[in-house]
């Protein structure tokens, strides 16, 4: 509502209700003014907002993620701005007044009735300050709040200089992207520039802020609590029994005066309202605005579990701080009763006889039960929060789910996610593995730090806790593979110093900030990890790190890998072999619509300059990759580095697919596009069904999360998701090749010899058949039948068995003309699952195999209402439906490969500007689009 500071009551904002009279004036909305240091810019802002949308509104600067914005603009982010509220209607004169701010990005002096209150330095504290004194000899009655912002690259370059800085770290290094010493500010990290990210370095307030008067004793306002749920007896990062009760431990934070005989309530009923318990909380105590107790369920709550693996059961919460029969507040929280532990013990003598290789553990167990994680990373989905809304995340979810994936990684830096995020992953099955922001750098121990960063820490473990989806609290992105990397880049060890800080931080601070807080979550330091060498709850450093001291055959750690050179990208040979992979990837390019969203089209072309500066893969000069402080990177040549990043995409598709050659300059854009996600997609495919196989084999590999799920913006990236939300091949090929049980060639080209392996991810055992048959690129069978396979097969809960094998030697017929298709059709636990995969032993950028490529005079007519008929005369490889722009959602299968025939495929509509219309302008393609010149 524009101009009018609004007065809401706490229903409206869905904090605690209270039967108490207190008065919460609501401080979003655009009732503020923007301005910058040097007093040239003066225009209306808002809450919770940033500097460039703001800006972006009032016609000042253009769309920041349109064409060279990000750096033309980047003035933006680095001038000091002050966010001035209009004076503030509707306060009262006495009661006890406090400012609640949700988040302040990042470095402000806050003044309240032209009286300094406070100095804030961190993105995601949530800020709280006493102002009763102030207001009550505030000579007006209509005060002024305003925010005056240092821009966080000066900040960070002021606390980056070791002769003024209060947090100086002599050890700390740091990967920089484009502002340096981003590891001594507490703002989200990819904000300074990412391989990604562009560098947007935003600053306002971008949270809810609100002032709450609380007129008497017993006005309690709420500023965030706490549930957790675990097994009697149960440890962090260790398997509980499973046949223990469950103990529910609450807790209320809050502001305001709590009088003396206060203690808490709750009650738990299912979804259907029957109650699970209801009662006093025991062992209640209050101490520094917080009151905590806990009770035991009698019952036996039904259990969540994610998807795929059972239902989502949820339970409501009701908790409530009484006092002489009045409840006070009442703070509702939904709830899921789960064990979730991130395995990382020895492996057993039990599990050793059953061909698990020595080493330790590194999985997941839900109530007990081991599970196969499938997923990817998250980023951010847009440079700027403010403007992203629950629907996007449901957008972002559903595609996940609908990509057969069940965990998703939140990256580190990043911010943590809002409660809706959380909601909406609790109802759909999804696990969030959610890390702290600290990424690929070591950071200060000196004391100011450390206790900025606990009080971020502590608020949002609490605050996301209950949650059933909170598969796992991480302290950082890679920071013991950096250290590993340092190590080697010196020549063998890695100095002490760094692993001193290191430890500092993510071992003796983050670990007691999960653990003091938290009984049902584990907690690992560092995303890529050997996992830990001794666990003691009891000892004064519970966790010690394994690092490099792995004893020779045996598997200990979770694998984060990335090869740019794409000649051995279907080496099997050179995966690595883990017990969970976190990381793995590729560039590919986002479609052509994409791209026209944002940039002109004399920009629409592979190598054109606005999309040379979008490739951020080489930021920095690998030799001089560790800045350090109070030395910012050396000038880089941006030009070469983002060549070098469009060389690997380019050079790998040439490699493995026919060269594009096509004489009008927008179908030849869109043809290598095509290509590029083709190579792409089929590069994860590879190594995810290597993963899947390693479940059945001594490295009882349990996970496999790609690198990465979504965009931020329009460029060249990791993504299977483009900004905007049209899927790229590789998430239709990760949805394949993630679908519970698969069949896969595993094709060794030193020696001839393909396997072939079925795997199932499921919690019951399969039985059925699997079968291969070949086909020449006309579609005509091979063979006579001669080489084919047809075999039955049956696989043990998350298990993969070999199903027969052969050696391409041994093959009568031309390789350069022959394609197998393989076909699994199982059941099992009451269901039925069938998968197709393909196997061709020569490259399809040989020119044997391109010139054996029909043309296979491929159509799509609609057929009924989202519907689609696919009609190829010949084999058709990496068929290609694609939507015109205005229209998201997703195919029910694309980039898929078919024998001539039909095939019917659907469509789930995301968004639709088109009314409908995009239906008619579908187009299809399929690889023999490359080998052709128009
Ligand atoms: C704040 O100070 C300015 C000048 O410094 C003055 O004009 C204004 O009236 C003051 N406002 C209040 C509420 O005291
Ligand atoms: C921004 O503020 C900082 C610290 O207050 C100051 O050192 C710097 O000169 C200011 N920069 C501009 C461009 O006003
Ligand atoms: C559970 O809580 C939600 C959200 O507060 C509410 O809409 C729903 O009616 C509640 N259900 C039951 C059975 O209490
Ligand atoms: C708190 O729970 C107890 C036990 O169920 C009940 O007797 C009491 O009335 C409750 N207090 C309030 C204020 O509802
Ligand atoms: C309350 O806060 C004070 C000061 O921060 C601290 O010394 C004390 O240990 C805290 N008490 C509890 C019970 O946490
Ligand atoms: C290496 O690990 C072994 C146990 O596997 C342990 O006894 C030894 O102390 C460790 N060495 C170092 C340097 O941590």
């Amino acid at each position: 509502m524009p101009g009018l500071l609004l007065k809401l009551t706490h229903a409206a904002l869905q904090l605690a209700a209270s039967v108490h009279s207190k008065n919460i004036i609501d401080l979003t909305g655009d009732a503020w003014t923007l301005t910058n240091q040097q007093g040239n810019v003066s225009i209306p802002g808002s809450v919770p907002s940033y500097s460039q949308l703001d800006l972006f509104a009032a016609g000042v600067i253009g769309d920041p993620l349109a064409g060279d914005n990000d750096v033309f603009d980047n003035w933006v982010g680095t001038s000091n701005w002050t966010y001035t509220s209009h004076p503030i209607t509707g306060l009262e004169k006495n009661p006890s007044t406090y400012l609640v701010f949700e988040g302040i990005d990042t470095f402000a002096t806050i003044l309240f009735c032209n009286t300094t209150i406070a100095t804030v330095n961190n993105q995601f504290r949530q800020w709280i300050f006493d102002v009763t004194p102030i207001l009550t000899s505030c000579p007006t009655p209509h005060p002024v709040l305003s925010l005056a912002f240092t821009a966080a690259p000066i900040e960070a370059a002021y606390l980056n200089n070791p002769n003024v800085s209060d947090i100086s770290c002599p050890a700390c290094i740091e990967a920089a992207y484009y502002y340096p010493g981003r590891e001594f500010i507490r703002k989200q990290q990819s904000d300074f520039g990412w391989d990604w990210s562009p560098a947007f370095a935003p600053t306002g307030i971008w949270q809810p802020a609100y002032i709450v008067q609380l007129p008497s004793v017993g006005d309690i306002h709420v500023t965030n609590s706490m549930v957790d749920i675990y097994r009697q007896g149960q440890l962090n990062n260790l398997p509980p029994d499973q046949t223990q009760p469950w103990v529910v431990n609450a807790s209320i934070d809050y502001i305001g005066n709590l009088p003396s005989s206060a203690t808490l309530n709750a009650t738990i009923v299912d979804l259907f309202g029957n109650p699970l318990f209801t009662g006093p909380l025991v062992g209640v105590t209050t101490a520094n605005g917080t009151i905590t107790g806990s009770l035991t369920v009698k019952g036996a709550p039904k259990l969540w579990w994610p998807v795929g693996h059972g239902a989502q059961t949820l339970y409501n919460m009701t908790l409530e701080i009484v006092s002489s029969h009045t409840v006070l507040v009442s703070v509702p929280k939904r709830v899921g009763f789960r064990t979730i532990v991130l395995n990382q013990n020895p492996i057993s003598p039990a599990q050793e006889a059953l061909g698990i290789a020595p080493g330790a553990n590194w999985h997941f167990e839900i109530n007990g039960n081991e599970i196969f994680a499938k997923g990817s990373n998250m980023v951010p989905p847009d440079p700027f929060w403010p403007r992203v809304t629950r629907a996007d995340f449901q957008t972002l979810f559903d595609t996940a789910i609908a990509g057969n994936q069940n965990m998703l990684r939140i990256w580190a830096s990043g911010a943590y996610l809002p409660d809706y995020a959380y909601d909406l992953a609790d109802e759909m099955g999804l696990l969030l593995w959610t890390e702290m922001q600290f990424t690929d750098a070591t950071y200060p121990t000196a004391a100011p730090f450390v206790e900025n960063v606990l009080a971020e820490v502590t608020h949002h473990v609490r605050r996301l806790n209950h949650h059933p989806s909170l598969a796992l609290w991480c302290g950082s992105n890679e920071i013991e593979l950096f250290l590993e990397e340092i190590g080697s880049a010196l020549g063998g060890t890695t100095p002490p110093a760094l692993v001193e800080v290191y430890e500092g931080l993510f071992l003796d601070v983050l670990l007691h900030a999960v653990w003091d807080q938290s009984r049902s979550i584990s907690y690992t330091p560092s995303s890529s990890t050997n996992g830990w060498l001794s666990l003691d709850h009891s000892a004064a450093v519970p966790m010690v790190e394994r690092y490099e001291n792995a004893t020779s055959g045996s598997i200990y750690s979770d694998t984060d890998y990335y090869n740019y050179d794409a000649a051995p990208a279907f080496n099997l040979s050179t995966y690595p072999v883990g017990r969970f992979s976190v990381e793995f990837g590729f560039q590919s390019q986002p479609s052509y619509e994409t791209y026209a969203a944002v940039l002109p089209v004399s920009e629409l072309s592979f190598n054109s300059s606005s999309i040379l500066a979008r490739n951020h893969h080489y930021p920095i000069n690998a030799s001089t990759i560790f800045s350090t402080p109070g030395s910012p990177p050396p000038a880089q040549n941006r030009t070469d580095r983002s060549l070098q990043g469009m060389g690997e995409m380019s050079l790998a598709a040439e490699t493995w697919l026919p060269s594009v050659t096509k004489t009008d300059p927008t179908a030849n854009f869109k043809a290598q596009i095509y290509a590029t996600q083709i190579f792409q997609s089929e590069f994860y495919r590879s190594q995810i069904a290597f993963y899947r196989r390693g479940s059945g084999l001594p490295q009882r590999t349990l996970g496999s999360l790609y690198w990465m799920l979504n965009d931020i913006w329009a460029a060249p990236t990791w993504a299977s998701v483009e900004k905007g939300g049209r899927w790229k091949m590789l998430h239709y090929g990760t949805k394949d090749i993630y679908q519970p049980v698969i069949i896969a060639p595993y094709y060794d080209a030193g020696t001839g010899d393909v396997q072939v392996w079925v795997t199932s991810d499921l919690w019951s055992a399969v039985n059925g058949t699997a079968e291969m048959r070949w086909y020449n690129w006309d579609g005509e069978a091979l063979g006579n039948g001669t080489a084919d396979f047809h075999v039955p097969v049956s696989v043990g809960k998350v298990n993969s068995t070999k199903v027969f094998d052969f050696n391409i030697n041994n093959i009568t017929f031309p390789l350069t003309n022959a394609v197998a298709i393989l076909n699994v059709s199982v059941s099992g636990g009451g269901k039925a699952y069938t998968h197709t995969h393909r196997f061709h032993s020569q490259s399809l950028a040989t020119p044997e195999v391109i010139s054996n490529i029909p043309n296979p005079n491929i159509t799509i007519t609609p057929s009924g209402t989202n519907k689609f008929v696919v009609e190829s005369k010949t084999l058709a490889a990496f068929v290609w439906l694609d939507l015109p722009a205005g229209v998201t959602g997703y195919f029910s299968d694309n980039g898929f490969w078919m024998l001539p025939g039909k095939k019917t495929v659907s469509f789930t509509v995301q968004s639709d500007t088109t009314a409908g219309k995009w239906a008619k302008a579908v187009t299809v393609d399929s690889l023999w689009t490359l080998t052709s010149s128009n």
